[in-house]
């Protein structure tokens, strides 16, 4: 991606290129109310171009609130939202593609009976010809699609194949070559290795190093601190709310985060708790900081 190409949608950009380094997207101090329920408070995040931002916390820790606000679907009830240095509050979504902002969410909004280009290209369907006589560029959305995705090195053997057939990690990444195509900037992905196996997650975690190459903000929301680990160049933890980690790769090992994520203390009291009841050796459970193990990913629990 190049930066001529920003801002598709017709939207006026700050100029990218007139602050380098300066994170694309921040939140300084930023929380989110539901009603009487605070579901983040006080979270401080920047997502820098060509980067994995991982956010990472356990179920309920509020991952999905902060990535609805950077991606227009809630508005924060307090703190500052920036991108490109100005502040922002999205109404729609469609404000935060404009800024160039792409999410891709679990349950892909895909139509899985439609063929793979056809699913590549919903919602934004090339045409040709004049009006009224307008109709759909058959040929060069198959064309298009097929070279953006091997442009991601991503090989199917058929795009004329309905979009339901491929694997979970499959359609996952032809999102992410989508998102890349139509000129994001920054990539959001909810918890997208959730739902997969071990060599699957591999395959989306190829394409996140791959977006990222490209010149991406990437920011992968996970509760598998082995899969941040594996692409992550920044990792910050959520725990009830409030940001419990902020640190980049050179400053938290895998040990570190996945201690952070296993909460070493409540793994202790649930040990204790366990050597009350009959027939479990606590013995044999591991140690709350020897959780690094390369156990099978918790998978499926989102
Ligand atoms: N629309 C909502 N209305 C009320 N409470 C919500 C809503 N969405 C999330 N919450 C609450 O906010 C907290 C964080 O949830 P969420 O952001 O979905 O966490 P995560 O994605 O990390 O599992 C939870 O306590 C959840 O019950
Ligand atoms: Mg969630």
């Amino acid at each position: 991606m190049t930066p001529e190409n920003t801002g598709t949608h017709g939207a006026v950009l700050t100029d990218p290129a007139a602050e380098p380094g300066a994170p694309v997207v921040e939140l300084r101090g930023a929380g989110k109310s539901y009603g009487n329920i605070r579901a983040l408070h006080g979270v401080d995040l920047k997502v820098f171009a060509n980067q994995v931002t991982c956010v990472l916390g356990d179920n309920g820790a509020g991952k999905s609130t902060l990535i609805k606000i950077i991606s227009g679907l809630h508005q924060h009830t307090e703190g500052e939202f920036l991108v490109d240095g100005g502040a922002v509050r999205f109404s729609t979504p469609r404000e935060a593609l404009d800024k160039g902002i792409a999410t891709v969410y679990q349950d892909l909004a895909v139509v899985p009976l439609m063929p793979v280009w056809r699913n590549f290209f919903l919602g934004s369907e090339l045409t040709k010809g004049p009006w009224p006589l307008r109709r759909l560029d058959i040929e060069r959305m198959k064309q298009t699609a097929d070279e953006e995705l091997r442009n991601m090195g991503i090989v199917l053997d058929d795009l004329e194949q309905p979009i339901g057939t491929l694997s979970g990690g499959q359609r996952q990444c032809v999102a992410i070559a989508r998102a890349v195509h139509f000129g994001a900037r920054v990539l959001i992905l909810d918890e997208p290795t959730a739902a997969l196996g071990v060599k699957q997650s591999g395959v989306v975690l190829k394409y996140i190093a791959a977006a990222r190459d490209r010149g991406l903000g990437v920011i992968f929301i996970t509760h598998n601190p082995h899969h941040a680990y594996m692409v992550g160049d920044h990792f910050s933890v959520l725990r009830l709310g409030t940001m419990e980690l902020n640190a980049s790769r050179a400053d938290v090992s895998l040990e570190e985060l996945t201690n952070h994520m296993a909460g070493g203390t409540e793994l202790a009291a649930l040990k204790h708790e366990l050597s009350q009841v009959r027939g479990v050796d606590v013995d044999e459970l591991p140690e709350a900081g020897d959780l690094t193990a390369p156990v099978a990913p918790s998978e499926g629990k989102s």
